[in-house]
């Protein structure tokens, strides 16, 4: 049974166990109508506690459910009901109570919750807003400001924020259960009070909720339900409840037709499955607690971080005293940022810091679970360094590279057991992005393939396996469009209109501004290194190189393929005529592109270079490509990714 009935003197109890995370799934729904009918038919009991067994309150509606015809009784007309009940009910929540399950705890006269519980209506990550009320009745309780927030973002905020807000009545540190039922005895004989779609909306500042609104519409860039979010808040304002209440399903049903929700539940599936690999489906999780770290370098520090976040220990290793002090430094300063911010507590931020050593011995990664190397992109120099490490670490090590497009296969035949090497293949900035690639060589062993997929959950990341190849998967796609970005531009765009067209479709930043960003002479040191190997037959667009040969790494040098002033990016006569001469060098006559063309060129490509990486076994499923695209790549979420795209 997912829902059950016990009573405790004149108080009923109706518990909701519906594992792993009491979803309001059909039979909990009816659950909750029949145990309505139960309380309010037996006249022995005076007041109803709500409460969830297991980890959390309801979690959220079943998505599960989302792709089948709906089944009666729906979530709006079961918080109605619970709302119409003649003895107060009392939603006692701890966990989260996210979505439909913020919406079912609303319906009730009165919320307590235990200190560390949160509350949220994410539906708008979903490509949703709240189809049960939610955004009717939080506004009533929260104020129009709060909600807005909560409804248009989708972040949840803690017990005390609110309690504070007018969200719940009372905040305990234990024993929920008896603080629920003691308060439900204090109430049986007070008034009923108006359930929360009756209440009048609290007092807000109009001028700050429109100036809020407009910009969730600006940043919404092209999705489409924080902007639902901001109407039915409009509405709230200025309906009464009951055609707010029926706006606000219109809008729901409207948007869970609308492509950009199927592409948003499609990523969070993707998600999801991406972490489940076969070939370790059996395989216990291995015990992970100490962690080494070649270089210190942007990428070294920020997996330091990222595993020091996580509680484990970390010995970041150098190549000589100077670089071991620039690399502790940029360690030490991400944390102290952190601090500052109140990311961390004062005593976690000194934990952390005394978790963390740095060396330029590899002697000190005898006791080492896991080793990554993060020094330059190189082979002799990985080579070097997996040879040393093959020496210092115990024989059960898993030895990681994060290089970005170097054969981990090849890596591996530095050590005497290969079977030990994997790639973990991390996105700037390692501690923020949550993207992780587990590169798998042939013949990686089980127990390594298992270490990066505990170190992957560990840190919080989402894992997607990929076989090797150039670049993996992510880089693997966007070397192929950011050439098919070069010929666009020699044959007639400007960077700026291929940079546009990217942003109009969703991107936060366009492939040229991107290169600026990361700095033009890393990639240009890459195409040197190559550029015995590279094949000849192969159109090559020289453009980026001849930038770099003025100077023009990007915004770090104040210019690239564009002009830094001011922080901003302005468009350069000085690139402009680079173009054009490189066109003219080469016989080209320049064309005009449309938008939708140099759309159309990009996505091609990354869907033709997709199916190859599937029909090659790199990746899984083409679900994770997707996963990869928009978790590192900025491909708009509310697109699906580009598999999705096309399918
Ligand atoms: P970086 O140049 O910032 O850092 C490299 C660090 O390695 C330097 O601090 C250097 O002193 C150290 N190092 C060099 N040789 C060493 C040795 N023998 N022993 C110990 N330390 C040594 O480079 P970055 O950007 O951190 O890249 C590191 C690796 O990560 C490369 O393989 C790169 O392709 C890969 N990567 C880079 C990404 C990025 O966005 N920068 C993203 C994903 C992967």
């Amino acid at each position: 049974m997912s829902v059950t009935v016990t009573t405790e003197g004149a108080i009923a109890v109706v518990t909701i166990d519906n594992p792993p995370v009491n979803a309001a799934s059909h039979a909990v729904r009816q659950g909750l109508i029949d145990a309505f009918e139960q309380t309010q038919a037996d006249g022995a009991i005076r007041a109803v506690v709500l409460i969830c067994a297991g980890r959390t309150f309801v979690a959220g509606a079943d998505v599960r459910e989302f792709g089948k015809p709906p089944l009666e009784p729906h979530l709006p007309d079961v918080v109605v009901t619970l709302e119409s009940a003649t003895k107060p009910w009392i939603a006692a929540i701890h966990g989260t109570a996210l979505g439909g399950g913020l919406e079912i705890a609303m319906g009730c006269h009165y919320r307590i919750a235990d200190t560390s519980a949160k509350f949220g209506l994410p539906e708008v990550n979903l490509g949703l807003i709240p189809g049960a009320g939610g955004t009717v009745r939080l506004p009533r309780l929260v104020g129009p400001g709060i909600a807005l927030d909560m409804i248009a973002k989708g972040k949840p905020i803690t017990a005390a924020a609110a309690h504070a807000g007018g969200l719940l009545d009372d905040v305990v540190d234990a024993d929920l259960r008896g603080a629920a039922l003691k308060f439900a005895t204090e109430k049986v004989d007070l008034p009923l009070p108006v359930p929360a779609s009756a209440k009048p909306l609290p007092a807000f500042d109009q001028q700050s909720l429109s100036r809020d609104m407009a910009q969730i519409r600006s940043k919404s860039r092209g999705q489409n339900s924080p902007v639902a979010a901001c109407e039915a808040l409009t509405n709230v304002i200025k309906m009464t409840s009951a055609d707010a209440l029926a706006a606000e399903r219109d809008l729901f049903l409207t948007l869970k037709q609308d492509p950009q929700s199927l592409a948003l539940r499609h990523i969070f599936f993707a998600e999801r499955a991406a972490g489940k690999i076969p070939a370790i489906a059996d395989v216990a999780p291995p015990s992970l607690n100490s962690v080494g770290v070649i270089g210190g370098g942007t990428m070294g520090a920020g997996i330091a971080v990222a595993c020091l976040l996580s509680g484990l220990s970390v010995t970041m290793i150098e190549r000589d005293a100077d670089a071991l002090s620039a690399g502790e430094k940029r360690v030490i300063d991400i944390l102290a940022g952190s601090l500052k911010r109140g990311l961390i507590s004062k005593d976690k931020h000194a934990a952390l810091l005394s978790a963390f050593v740095g060396a330029t011995d590899y002697a000190t990664l005898g006791d080492a679970d896991l080793v990554i190397e993060a020094v330059f992109e190189s082979m002799d120099i990985k080579r070097i360094v997996f040879e040393a490490l093959d020496q210092a670490t115990k024989p059960d090590a898993v030895l990681a590279s994060n290089t970005s497009y170097l054969d981990i296969g090849e890596i591996a035949k530095s050590v005497r057991d290969p079977a030990r090497v994997i790639g973990l293949h991390f996105f700037s900035p390692a501690h923020i992005m949550k993207l992780l690639e587990l590169v798998i060589p042939d013949g990686a062993s089980p127990h390594a393939i298992a270490m990066g997929a505990a170190l992957g959950k560990r840190l919080r990341k989402i894992t997607v396996p990929s076989g090797v190849c150039d670049g993996f998967i992510g880089n693997r796609i966007m070397s192929a469009y950011r050439r098919a970005c070069d010929y666009m531009i020699e044959d007639g765009a400007l960077p700026t209109e291929v940079d546009a067209a990217m942003r109009d479709f969703g991107f936060p930043i366009g492939i040229f501004e991107m290169q600026d960003l990361a700095g033009n002479d890393i990639s240009w040191a890459m195409r040197k290194r190559q550029a015995a190997t590279r094949d000849p037959a192969q159109r090559y667009v020289d453009i980026a190189d001849k930038l770099c040969e003025m100077g023009r790494f990007g915004r770090k040098t104040g210019s690239g393929w564009y002009r830094y002033e001011d922080g901003k990016g302005h468009v350069d006569p000085e690139v402009t005529a680079l173009i054009l001469s490189e066109s003219a060098r080469k016989g080209i006559t320049r064309r005009a592109f449309t938008t939708d063309e140099i759309m159309t060129t990009i996505l091609d490509v990354m869907y033709t270079v997709g199916t190859q990486i599937l029909d090659e076994g790199i990746a899984a499923q083409a679900s994770d490509i997707d996963v990869v695209m928009v978790n590192g790549y900025g491909f708009p979420r509310w697109r699906g990714g580009p598999m999705f795209l096309k399918a």
